[in-house]
């Protein structure tokens, strides 16, 4: 691959060891996928897990003098000063997320806490070469920003924000993104939940870039998370398109580059209920909590869960994560005091895979999010899926129905 001379320096320690580092890893990754060169980036988000090996790499480049080029936003940990001050994580939990907090703060990222940053803190242009790690990311800001990234790890992301640079393959290329597989969606997209639904679909849409029709004329932020998440998370995708809506798809022909698509699949009500069947704990039951925003929430949803439960009291406890400022507008705004009315609460910088739910170990949970039922099952937390509506309901009932 390529290196410019100030590639090659990096690389040879000129800008101290940490650099290097970063820079041996991002070329060593050019090679293995064919890279020509390097090209910089914009802007890249770190999705940080708060967990042993993620902490021992920022802390080792760091101690190596490395410093971000690019600032990065980061991903949810957990809320230090909420769950440490309810005792709700053991003193070593917390050292572990205060030392992330140090690492990534000294490394100079941007301590945002947040899965959601295309929405409000970190928004590429079109066309934008960035780093992304974080499933729900990759996919918002290639199909939905028409920016470029690939599907980064938290590791790369962090060395890219570092050199400032990435090697240039896969989706940073103009012909890495054309569709390849139509995917004509017949089922009835009512809400928001249907699209946590389409994204699961990874199995029936199979490899490739997908290409969707038959969707709403419009379709909302939340949405779009939604199906990108899900998308990411269950089949690895860095991209899609929907026809007439995502700006490198005006109509069909332009989404697949004037090629014919390799596969057509079609997606029906009964392909959505099959998923939710197979991903689900079994409905009608007693559930023990109702958790809420992973992807963390916007201020909408926030404010919709408010308005369901103005004036009552949950018989459940109800989890809503969210961003910094989306907590900060929803407290400005009287949001927080009606969900806090009701016991919800809504707490920012947290994800629900994190030690800080301890307490909730070995309990039935109902969430609208695949993604929340999957990755906390290995803390012991299982959980019915439903639509938001039959979630809050099961949270002022006790029950889902
Ligand atoms: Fe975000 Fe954590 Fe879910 S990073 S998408 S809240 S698993």
């Amino acid at each position: 691959m390529y290196l410019t001379e100030e590639q090659q320096d990096m690389l040879n320690g000129k800008y101290g060891k940490g650099t290097a580092y970063a820079m041996k890893i991002q070329a060593a990754i050019g090679e293995s996928f064919g890279a020509e060169r390097m090209v910089p980036i914009t802007r890249a988000h770190v999705a940080l897990s708060n967990q042993e090996a993620d902490l021992w790499f920022a802390e080792k480049l760091l101690s190596e003098g490395a410093r971000c080029r690019v600032a990065p936003t980061v991903n949810p940990g957990f809320c230090l000063s909420y769950f440490k001050s309810r005792q709700m994580v053991s003193e070593e939990d917390a050292s572990l997320m205060q030392r992330t907090h140090n690492a990534y703060k000294a490394l100079g990222a941007v301590l945002t806490y947040n899965c959601t940053p295309y929405v409000a803190t970190n928004i590429p242009n079109f066309g934008e070469i960035t780093a992304y790690s974080e499933s729900s990311a990759t996919p918002y800001v290639n199909s939905v920003w028409g920016a470029r990234s690939n599907r980064e790890g938290a590791n790369s992301a962090l060395c890219a924000a570092i050199t400032g640079y990435v090697p240039e393959y896969g989706l940073l290329l103009d012909e890495n993104r054309k569709g390849n597989i139509l995917v004509e969606v017949k089922a009835d997209m009512k809400s928001d939940f249907q699209y946590h639904l389409l994204g699961y679909m990874g199995r029936k849409i199979g490899n490739g870039i997908p290409v969707f029709t038959g969707l709403p004329k419009h379709i909302g932020p939340e949405a779009l998370t939604n199906l990108g998440a899900q998308l990411n998370t269950s089949g690895a995708y860095g991209m899609y398109h929907i026809a007439g809506f995502t700006p490198e798809a005006p109509d069909v022909e332009t989404a697949f580059g004037g090629k014919d698509p390799e596969r057509i699949v079609e997606i029906t009500n009964e392909d959505l209920d099959a998923v939710l069947e197979e991903i689900s704990l079994e409905g009608s039951r007693e559930i023990d909590f109702a958790m809420f925003g992973c992807p963390h929430f916007t201020l909408e949803q926030a404010k919709y869960i408010a308005g369901r439960v103005e004036g009552k009291k949950l018989k459940k406890e109800m989890w809503i994560l969210t961003s910094y400022h989306v907590k900060e507008l929803a407290d400005r705004m009287g949001i927080t005091e009606v969900l806090e009315q009701a016991g919800a609460v809504i707490v920012p910088d947290t994800c629900p895979d994190q030690p800080c739910w301890s307490h909730l170990k070995g309990k039935i949970g109902v969430t609208e999010s695949p993604k929340c039922a999957y990755y906390p099952k290995r803390r012991g937390m299982d959980f019915v899926i439903r639509d938001l509506d039959t979630c809050i309901e099961a949270a002022l009932t006790g029950e889902v129905k």
